[in-house]
């Protein structure tokens, strides 16, 4: 009996010491020293043996229920100091850095050249992207048989409003909205039927400039302009002003920056061969003028008392150079191997 019990004993705190987790743990307490163990068992019947057995077998139990106690309490601490350990934090293996977005290179110019113009005065207005023809053409003058409002231009809706083709929509919400004095920019997608190529695209981006009050002149125009290009573009900007024709400017222009990378054609090192504005010594930025009266009276502005002046500027082509990237589309793809570069 006693023999049974010392092996039983060492059984116990055999598998005890082996324990793997708090799980196996318990489960050996349970089959050691709970009620229906062997150990139990054979405690409950020592009442039953003889007066000479009884002392042995009862000391011999006792001293097996002290050792299983023992291991398991053991166990217990071990197991418990292991799993501190391994939550410990190791502070000397690097930090994982919070992955945080970036601006897309267009909205980062969109935002600059927000911020250069808000210097000089102006507000940011907003307008829709699915508009009517009467803000994308009518009341900006355009005649009912402009070659833009052909479907070969424009994408048109069923219901027969259309996408932008131009920000200049902003131009006609903002007056039709309250008086003169007016000074507006309003940044924006606008969309054309346009072939897609590295340098063209169906979806391209613009900010509307607005500025009317009295007195308004070409020169606050060209003024502006030139005070924007050398912003964005560097302190020795030029600025090339060409007539044009736009329904809703009179006279109207379309405006270059010199060429950042060769500083224009006689100048080398770009020289005749300069990717950018490809030996010209200029780049196209947009369409400007003063507003047409026939759009002053169509939101019921006094053509007579005021005057003002008003400039498209598209900016892909300025981000583009900014961050020298040579293919428009990769502005729309969502390719994040592309837009994790800024
Ligand atoms: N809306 C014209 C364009 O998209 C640019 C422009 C804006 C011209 C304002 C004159 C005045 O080309």
């Amino acid at each position: 009996m006693i023999e049974e019990i010392e092996q039983l004993q060492e059984e116990a705190v055999a598998a005890i010491q082996g324990a793997a987790d708090p799980v196996a743990l318990e489960e050996f307490r349970v089959r050691f020293t709970g009620r229906r163990s062997q150990l139990r068992t054979i405690m409950s019947g020592i009442g039953d043996l003889s007066e000479q057995e009884r002392p042995a077998v009862g000391q011999a139990a006792g001293r097996a229920r002290k050792a299983i106690d023992a291991a398991l309490h053991q166990r217990t601490r071990t197991l418990e100091e292991a799993g501190r350990e391994s939550s410990r934090i190791d502070v000397s293996l690097p930090g994982r850095r919070p992955m945080s977005g970036v601006l897309h290179p267009l909205t980062r110019v969109a935002e600059e050249l927000v911020t250069i113009l808000e210097g000089m005065g102006f507000t940011v207005a907003d307008g829709p992207e699915v508009d009517d023809e009467y803000h994308n053409f009518d009341a900006l003058n355009t005649p009912a048989d402009h070659p833009s409002r052909d479907l070969h231009d424009t994408f048109y809706l069923k219901d027969g409003r259309l996408l932008r083709t131009q920000t200049s929509t902003v131009q006609i919400r903002v007056m039709e909205s309250g008086p003169p004095p007016v000074r507006i920019i309003s940044p924006g997608r606008v969309y054309r039927r346009d072939t897609v190529d590295a340098t063209h695209h169906m979806v391209f981006h613009q900010i509307e400039g607005l500025y009317v009050d009295k007195g308004v002149s070409m020169g606050d125009l060209k003024a502006t302009l030139t005070a924007v290009g050398r912003r964005v573009m560097g302190e020795s900007t030029r600025i090339r002003l060409r007539p044009h024709f736009f329904p809703f400017t009179e006279p109207s222009v379309e405006y270059d920056f010199s060429c950042g990378l060769c500083s224009g054609a006689d100048s080398d090192p770009g020289g005749p061969t300069c990717r950018l504005c490809k030996g010209t010594g200029w780049i196209e930025i947009g369409g400007a003028g003063m507003v047409d009266p026939a759009v002053f009276e169509a939101v019921g502005y006094d053509p007579e008392v005021y005057t003002g002046f008003a400039f498209g500027l598209g900016f892909d082509r300025i981000s583009m150079i900014r961050h020298g990237i040579d293919d428009i589309r990769l502005f729309l793809e969502n390719d994040l191997r592309f837009t994790r570069q800024f």
